[in-house]
């Protein structure tokens, strides 16, 4: 069951209009066209993914009423942690005070918040957790090409967090759907600067260690699995398209989400946007949606919400959760 969830991101707003000041050639009204993003949030000194992970987990603990000594576990879905070793997830466990939780980072591109979600009902099911800390969290204006204006302009900083606890009858996850195509990995990769190529001059130099994206291709990836995935948490869930009350998907660009809710057969009314805010926080993404439907009261009990992923890899997938 997800019992609260809070988000937080950088104190920074960076606008469509903003890319004129480091010279990238690009315009407002190409990338609302294109994308449906107007702003986003981008960290600066002192912000890192642990602060915004920890800030987003406390506003989450508090709302659910739990504290860090209570939490058994904390699984992080991050592509952009603060370091390659160790995990960010044992930073946000020290930051946190989290003594007994045992945390590890969880590396699903931008479906890692629900790749997370459904490994903690996992754990759960074990019987030996009972309440965990899942996150989503990004720091991407660190790993992105600020001089590629293919890229650059759709991401964005963030952290959304959610406190799970073990479900009650007919309530928490009706349906979860994952999966993995590794074979399209090189479509939306970093292909340096990593152990398969550790970091040269010349790598720094060609700026092959940030985030590379064939778009178009990923586009057309990115309709086509969220279709999928969206059939699949309604038939995992033995629901009909008039059962959603809410549609969360990722928050990549207006025009995936607006092919995925169409497909599903959900009208706009249902789905939940806020990619002009924010832009794609991967990850992230997800679960600040999540957080802001709580807060704008969308989310009651019994509501049915709807989730869909997709992201590099690729991975994707969906869940249906009764709160
Ligand atoms: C990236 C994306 C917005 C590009 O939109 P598109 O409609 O495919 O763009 P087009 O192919 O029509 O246009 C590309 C042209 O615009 C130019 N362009 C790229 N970025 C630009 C920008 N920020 N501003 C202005 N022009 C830009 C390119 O240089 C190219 O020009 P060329 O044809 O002269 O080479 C789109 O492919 C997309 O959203 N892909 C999915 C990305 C995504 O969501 N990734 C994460 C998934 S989790």
């Amino acid at each position: 069951m997800l019992a609260a969830t809070g988000h937080a991101v950088p104190k920074r707003v960076f606008t469509n209009h903003d890319f004129a000041s480091i010279g990238i050639e690009t315009s407002d009204e190409w990338i609302r066209e294109r994308t449906g993003i107007g702003q986003r949030y981008i960290a600066g000194e002192g912000e890192n993914l642990t602060t915004l992970c920890t800030e987003a987990a406390k506003v989450a603990m508090q709302r659910a009423g739990v504290t860090a000594s209570e939490l058994d576990a904390i699984v992080l879905g991050t592509a952009s942690p603060d370091r390659l070793l160790p995990s960010t997830a044992v930073e946000v466990q020290a930051a946190l005070g989290a003594s007994r939780a045992v945390a590890f980072d969880l590396d699903a591109a931008c479906s890692g918040w629900l790749y997370s979600a459904q490994v903690a009902e996992g754990l759960m099911a074990t019987g030996t957790f009972e309440t965990i800390l899942v996150i989503g969290g990004e720091v991407l204006s660190r790993i992105i090409n600020w001089k590629d204006r293919n890229t650059c302009v759709l991401f964005g900083d963030g952290a959304g967090a959610t406190v799970m606890k073990r479900s009650t009858r007919g309530r928490g996850i009706l349906s979860a759907y994952m999966r993995s195509d590794g074979t399209l990995a090189d479509l939306l990769h970093r292909p340096k600067g990593a152990g398969n190529a550790p970091v040269t001059p010349e790598i720094i130099l060609e700026g092959s260690h940030y985030i590379q994206m064939a778009g178009r291709e990923v586009f057309k990836n990115a309709v086509r699995s969220m279709a999928d995935a969206a059939d699949r948490a309604l038939d995992g869930a033995k629901l009909s398209a008039t059962d959603i009350d809410l549609l969360i998907p990722h928050q990549a660009n207006i025009r995936i989400i607006e092919a995925t809710a169409k497909h599903a057969n959900i009208p706009m009314e249902k789905v939940f946007v806020n990619v002009d805010r924010y832009g794609n926080t991967s990850a992230a993404s997800i679960p600040i949606a999540l957080s802001e439907a709580h807060e704008k009261g969308l989310i009651k009990d019994g509501t049915t919400v709807m989730f869909v992923a997709f992201g590099a890899g690729f991975t994707w997938g969906s869940m249906v959760v009764r709160f």
